[in-house]
């Protein structure tokens, strides 16, 4: 019988997971298991509510992600009240997307990432960490939180509220933007263009430095997915159709997310409580697959602004098929991080984002609607179904980190593999483990669909079961 080793929390990352890690008799891992509590309350909450409450509700699921639920919730309501938000409504949606893209890329590179690149894996945990970077770079962590503060407030302008968002209704939206709002949003998009690049020559000059960590580190084949726009196949984040690659970057499929239970199944592991989705028609496990920035890269054939694209060829000139190895997460996500604030500006440039032409009245219910959006974590449905009356009798979610499930699980299975030494154990080797979560930025709270936050812990187990090590920290 081997030992077990288990890492909970996982440190800087949203929510609460376990790894537990085996060792055998001589001290090397047997296996790496990576666990989320499950915890479906949310889904059987929501039935006998009106639909039209859910846009208001739905943010509860995560204080991480709050907009992304906010308007994938209300991208549903619109289908159940058969009606087609006017265009205005559609640029302020889009827009608050955008901020909450910026917002939470930008923390997560800069507060959760960085660390393990600008200090070291192996760096003293009391100083790997957002204190450390505040003292090792403070310039850089001064940008890091003025990032995260342009992308909250274009959240908070449009809805009057930093985390929890009222502001997408069925049809459209409850305030319009005034001139002197945008102007405002629009005067430091170009600093923080500029923060971001910086960000992204960090991550790319580390990857260079570290090709032969990066290339062992959780290097695996995976199919991808992510939202495109249907007639250029460009990088989409708001709307568009769900495309899925296969392992050398071949077309599996294009279709709209009204569909997904045609496309997507969801697998079960009895070691695990969070489900494993998979591509239905390849089955289970060949139909694997990933999403977030590196998924979305991999399945666009190009980023419709004009320096997120430049990012974007250089990035797919890397490999002649998907881009594999896990910590080019970081790279991917610094590029939409630009695309998002690119993107804020066309939006924002935009004579309608003005228009006070922002709902339209809806007079029927049609019963059914899924809302499909990409969560800075990835594809994000939310599909509701209600009887006449518009009252829900069926909730379905499926967010960005359950579809990540599989890509997590043997990212830490293979990096535990790789480098812990259960014989000379070190707290650095524990943190690769973390690191590899981390690249993945999975958001717990939302895949546990529990209300708010919680930590993550790692363990090791020895041959009998006892407790070798444990981190847990805060
Ligand atoms: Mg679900
Ligand atoms: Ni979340």
């Amino acid at each position: 019988m081997g030992r077990k080793v288990t890492i909970e929390p996982v440190t800087r990352i949203e929510g609460h997971a376990r790894v537990t890690i085996y060792l055998d008799d001589e001290g090397d891992v047997e296996h790496a298991y990576f666990n989320v509590d499950q915890f479906r309350g949310f889904e059987r909450f929501s039935q006998g509510r009106m639909f039209f409450e859910m846009p208001a509700i739905t943010p509860r699921i995560c204080g991480i992600c709050p907009v992304s639920h906010h308007l994938a919730s209300a991208k549903a309501c619109d289908q159940i009240a058969g009606v087609e938000p006017p265009r205005p409504a559609n640029l302020l949606r889009e827009l608050m997307h955008m901020g909450q893209m910026i917002q939470s890329h930008s923390m997560h590179f800069f507060h959760l990432a960085s660390p393990d690149l600008v200090l070291g894996f192996d760096a003293d945990p009391a100083i790997r960490n957002v204190v450390g970077i505040i003292n090792a770079a403070p310039e850089l962590a001064l940008k890091a939180v003025k990032l995260r503060q342009y992308g909250q407030e274009i959240i908070r302008t449009l809805s009057g509220r930093r985390i929890h968002p009222k502001f997408a209704v069925p049809g459209g939206v409850n305030k319009a933007l005034s001139e002197a709002d945008r102007d405002t949003m629009l005067a430091p998009i170009d600093d923080m263009i500029s923060y971001m690049q910086e960000g992204l020559a960090i991550a790319k000059g580390w990857l260079e430095a570290n090709q032969e960590l990066v290339l062992k580190f959780a290097n695996f084949r995976s199919g991808y997915m992510g939202l495109v726009d249907p007639k250029t196949g460009a990088l989409e984040l708001y709307d568009g159709e769900v495309r899925l690659v296969d392992r050398d970057g071949d077309l599996l499929e294009q279709y709209d997310g009204r569909n997904y239970l045609d496309y997507i199944a969801e697998h079960v592991e009895d070691w695990s409580y969070l489900k494993f989705p998979y591509y239905k028609k390849l089955g289970w496990p060949d139909g694997v697959y990933r999403v977030a920035p590196l998924g979305r890269l991999n399945v666009a054939d190009c980023i419709s602004t004009p320096l997120a694209n430049e990012e974007f060829k250089k990035f797919k000139a890397i490999s002649d098929g998907p881009v594999e190895p896990s910590l080019y997460m970081h790279y991917a996500r610094l590029i939409e991080d630009i695309y998002a604030a690119e993107h804020a500006r066309e939006l924002l440039e935009d004579p309608d984002i003005v228009s006070t032409e922002i709902v339209n009245e809806s007079r029927t219910i049609t019963g059914e609607g899924v809302g499909t959006i990409e969560a800075p974590r990835g594809t994000l449905f939310h599909h509701y179904k209600t009887d006449e009356n518009g009252q829900l009798t069926d909730v379905n979610l499926i967010v960005a980190t359950g579809h990540n499930n599989w890509a997590m699980s043997t990212a830490v299975d293979m990096v535990a593999k790789e480098f812990i030494d259960g014989k000379n154990m070190t707290e650095g080797q524990l943190n690769r483990v973390e690191a590899a979560i981390r690249a993945y930025d999975p958001c717990l709270s939302c895949s546990t669909h529990a209300i708010g936050q919680m930590p993550i812990v790692v363990e090791v187990r020895g041959p009998d079961g006892e407790l070798v090590k444990r981190i847990q920290r805060d």
